[in-house]
């Protein structure tokens, strides 16, 4: 079964993994219980934002939850920081409370339909853990043809014995294609928003003031960036006055396995969106380690000089590439060689991080010349059927 694609005006041009220009405006149906059922047309003009120490629009008591979650009669699955019991009433001249956790989510919109977003997407759908999952990309029809490989890719684990067919029907229930990345709409219509694009420090700083710009406060804005500084990316969102929503919370591939995020708070972040990363990370079954924002933070602070030094040694001419690989699964234990690594990343993606990491650390972390000239040619792994090794349909075939 399809699920429903919402199509929308395509705006954005290019290839995938260039920057894109901000695309025409679609009409994104606002999340359930937001807004008064108000069309998000109306909810994205301007900076006519509410304060976020106000009542947030959904406050008073909890609107109904909508759409398959609220059928398979779930509570609101995600949880904030913790709330204290029974606290005593106000006195009756005392200002409204302000909430503990401002962020309703509801609705997910992750932009960015490559591996990671598609993965991020393919885990909120299956979690039912948002009522509306929302996947854009400014690449025309990369996020209609995300949205059909993760019904593919539900379907096989029905076939497997993983998932029941009702639960991954109810999943592809809640996934929707956006052609373009319009900011006002996904802002107006999403209550968390997680950027997967391109490792561009550039594009993701565009995309980000135009979030920030247009997204309302209490929207939660994070990125699944490998490397670059969140307090940049949250600095680009202050153009709406609000950079304290914004979280890095990185992911790991594929996203369907591996269990840990990394919860990356900027120096702006307020403790709410901290708290709110954290249950935005548990409702997707993952569990957050929270780490400084450096660069790399401290995964590909990690990995990276080691993918980057195996290329190094397969440019000197030190082993041959299977050998590379060979001797450090079968010495080291690890599941997969650095060059397959290199390739199950992305080299496109291993080469920005390790210029971020030269950038912010210094000479010794200068990407491999050997890595760049891959990229160069296109070869930039599995994706592109062609990195270290060769691919057909993901396959590695030689
Ligand atoms: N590949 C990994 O193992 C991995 C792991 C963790 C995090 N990440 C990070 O996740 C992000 C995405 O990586 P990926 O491997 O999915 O890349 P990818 O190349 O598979 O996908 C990137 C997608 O972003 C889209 N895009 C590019 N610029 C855009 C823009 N300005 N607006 C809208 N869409 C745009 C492209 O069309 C493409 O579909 C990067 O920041 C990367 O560092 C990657």
């Amino acid at each position: 079964m399809r699920s429903r694609l919402v199509r929308l005006g395509r705006s954005g041009c290019g290839r995938g993994g260039g920057r894109l220009p901000p695309p025409a405006a679609p009409a994104l149906p606002p999340p359930p219980g937001r807004n008064g059922g108000r069309p998000a047309s109306s909810l994205s003009r301007g900076r006519a934002h509410p304060p976020t120490n106000t009542t947030p629009r959904w406050g008073g008591p909890p609107p109904p939850l909508g759409g398959a979650a609220a059928a398979a009669g779930r509570r609101r699955p995600l949880s904030g920081p913790p709330t204290p019991a029974a606290p005593p009433p106000p006195p009756a001249a005392a200002a409204p409370p302000v909430p503990a956790d401002p962020y309703d989510r509801t609705a997910l919109t992750v932009i960015g339909a490559g591996q990671m977003g598609a993965g991020i997407a393919q885990v909120a759908a299956a979690t039912a853990a948002f009522d509306a999952v929302h996947v854009a990309d400014g690449r025309p029809g990369a996020a209609a043809a995300a949205v059909a490989a993760i019904g593919d890719r539900l379907d096989r684990r029905v076939a497997g014995g993983k998932m029941t067919a009702a639960a991954a029907g109810t999943a592809k229930g809640l996934l929707a294609a956006l052609d373009g990345v319009d900011a006002g709409a996904i802002g107006a219509a999403s209550s968390v928003v997680i950027e997967a694009i391109t490792e561009d420090a550039g594009a993701k700083a565009d995309l980000f003031r135009r979030l920030g710009d247009a997204a309302p406060p209490t929207t939660l804005l994070a990125s699944n960036t490998s490397s670059i500084s969140i307090t940049r990316l949250a600095a680009a969102a202050a153009v709406g006055g609000h950079p304290g929503r914004v979280i890095g919370l990185h992911f790991f591939h594929p996203v369907p396995v591996m269990r840990v995020v990394e919860l990356i708070p900027a120096l702006t972040s307020t403790p709410s969106a901290v708290a709110a990363g954290r249950g935005v990370a548990a409702a997707l079954g993952k569990t957050p380690a929270v780490v400084a924002d450096g660069p790399g933070f401290v995964a590909n602070r990690l990995l990276m000089p080691y993918i980057n030094e195996a290329v190094g040694v397969l440019a000197a001419g030190a082993a041959s590439r299977n050998d590379i690989d060979a001797v450090m699964v079968g010495g080291t234990g690890v599941p997969m060689g650095p060059l397959a690594l290199a390739d199950f990343i992305g080299l496109d993606t291993c080469v920005s991080i390790m210029r971020v990491l030269e950038e912010g650390l210094g000479g010794g972390y200068k990407p491999a010349p050997l890595l760049v000239a891959h990229v160069a040619a296109g070869w930039v792994g599995v994706k592109a059927g062609r990195g270290f090794y060769t691919y057909e349909n993901g396959k590695r075939v030689a």
